[in-house]
C-alpha cells in the first residue's frame, strides 16, 4: 500500500482510517473521497475529492490522477436505510462496487471492501456462526453483502485482483456517527449515557449481536491488506468481532460508571426483525489462523473509552 484511495471517508469507518492511514502512509498518500463534504478532520490532513462511487468514469479518473495502488471501498447504505429504499441500495452498494473493482482491475490496484454480519441470514447458525455456513439473508443490505463477496471472490479469480475484505460487526466509536444501521443504537447508547443518564433502545432485551471497537476494525483492515496473500484461503468474507452483546449488557458496563443509568426499550420492528435474522455470535478463527486477527478492546475497556472520550468531548450532542 503506497497510494490509497478511500471512498465513503466522511463515514463511521472511513472517517478514523483516513486519519489512521495517513498517520502510516504519509498525509499526501491517502485520498480521501466522499459523496458530500461536512466537517472533518480528514480535510487540511491531506487530499479530498468529491466522488459519487456511481459514476464510473470519475471513479476511474481520480484513481487515475492519483496513481493509486489500493482501493478502500467503503461507501454504502447501512441496513435499515437499505430496507427503506433497496432499490437505491442495490444502485449503490453493487453499482458502487462494481466501479470499484473495475477501476482496481484498470489499475491494477488492491481492494478492500467490507462485508458484514448482516451477509447471514435466519437459517444461518446463530451460535458459532461458522466461517463457511449458509447464507441466505432476508433484507436487500444482506443480498448486497453476499452478492459482493461473491463478486469480489470473482474478480480475484478471473482478473487476479487482490481483492480482501472482513465480516465486520456491529462498531462502535465516538469520532463520527453510524447512519441507518441495526446496530447504531451500540453507539447512541454512550452519547445519551452522557447526556441524559438514560437511554431508549429500538432493539429489545436478550437480542444478541457481535460488536467491536473502531480501533481494532481499523487495525483489522491494515493487517489484512498488509498480510501475505498466498495464506489468505478466505480473502473477502472474515468473519471478525470482539464480544456478542445485548443492551442490557451495555447498560450493565455503563452503570459502573454512572450508577443511575436507566435502559428502557421501545423495539422498532423494522430493525428489530432485521437484527433477528443475524447471528448471536459468529466464529474467528478462520481470521486468527489466516492473519492473525487479535482485537484488544472488550465491553469494560470499550466502555470506559466511549465514556471518557465523549465526556471530554463537545460533540456529545443527541437527537
Ligand atoms: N452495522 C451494520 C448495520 O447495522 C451491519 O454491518 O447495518
Amino acid at each position: 500500500m503506497k497510494k490509497i484511495l478511500v471512498t465513503g471517508a466522511l463515514g463511521q469507518i472511513g472517517s478514523e482510517l483516513v486519519m489512521k492511514l495517513r498517520e502510516l502512509y504519509g498525509k499526501d498518500n491517502v485520498v480521501a473521497t466522499d459523496i458530500r463534504k461536512v466537517e472533518n478532520d480528514v480535510f487540511g490532513t491531506g487530499p479530498f475529492e468529491i466522488l459519487d462511487v456511481t459514476d464510473k468514469q470519475k471513479f476511474l479518473k481520480i484513481a487515475r490522477k492519483y496513481n493509486v495502488d489500493t482501493i478502500m471501498h467503503l461507501a454504502s447504505l447501512l441496513s435499515a436505510t437499505a430496507e427503506e429504499k433497496p432499490l437505491l441500495a442495490w444502485d449503490i452498494n453493487m453499482g458502487g462496487l462494481l466501479n470499484g473493482l473495475e477501476t482496481a482491475r484498470e489499475l491494477d490496484a488492491q481492494l478492500f471492501t467490507p462485508s458484514s454480519i448482516g451477509a447471514f441470514g435466519p437459517n444461518t447458525p446463530k451460535q458459532d456462526t461458522p466461517q463457511d455456513t449458509l447464507q441466505r439473508p432476508t433484507t436487500m443490505y444482506g443480498v448486497n453483502k453476499v452478492a459482493g463477496e461473491l463478486l469480489c471472490d470473482y474478480y480475484f479469480n478471473k482478473f487476479g485482483v487482490d481483492t480482501r475484505g472482513v465480516r465486520f460487526p456491529g462498531l462502535i466509536s465516538y469520532l463520527t456517527p453510524p447512519g441507518g444501521g441495526t446496530t447504531d443504537y451500540a453507539v447512541d447508547i454512550y452519547y445519551h449515557a452522557i447526556k441524559n443518564q438514560s437511554y431508549t433502545s429500538y432493539i429489545d432485551k436478550g437480542t444478541y449481536m457481535d460488536m467491536m471497537y473502531m480501533p481494532d476494525a481499523i487495525d483489522a483492515i491494515i493487517q489484512l491488506m498488509e498480510a501475505d496473500g498466498s495464506k489468505l484461503i478466505h480473502r473477502n468474507a472474515f468473519n471478525i468481532t470482539a464480544m456478542s452483546v445485548a443492551p442490557e449488557d451495555f447498560a450493565r458496563a455503563i452503570q459502573t460508571h454512572i450508577p443511575n443509568f436507566t435502559l428502557k426499550y421501545d423495539v422498532d420492528p423494522v430493525r428489530q426483525a432485521i437484527a433477528d435474522s443475524w447471528p448471536n455470535n459468529i466464529d474467528v478463527s478462520a481470521a486468527k489462523q489466516e492473519w492473525g486477527f487479535q482485537p484488544k478492546y472488550d465491553l469494560t475497556s470499550i466502555t470506559q473509552d466511549m465514556l471518557e472520550k465523549l465526556g471530554n468531548s463537545s460533540v456529545n450532542k443527541v437527537s
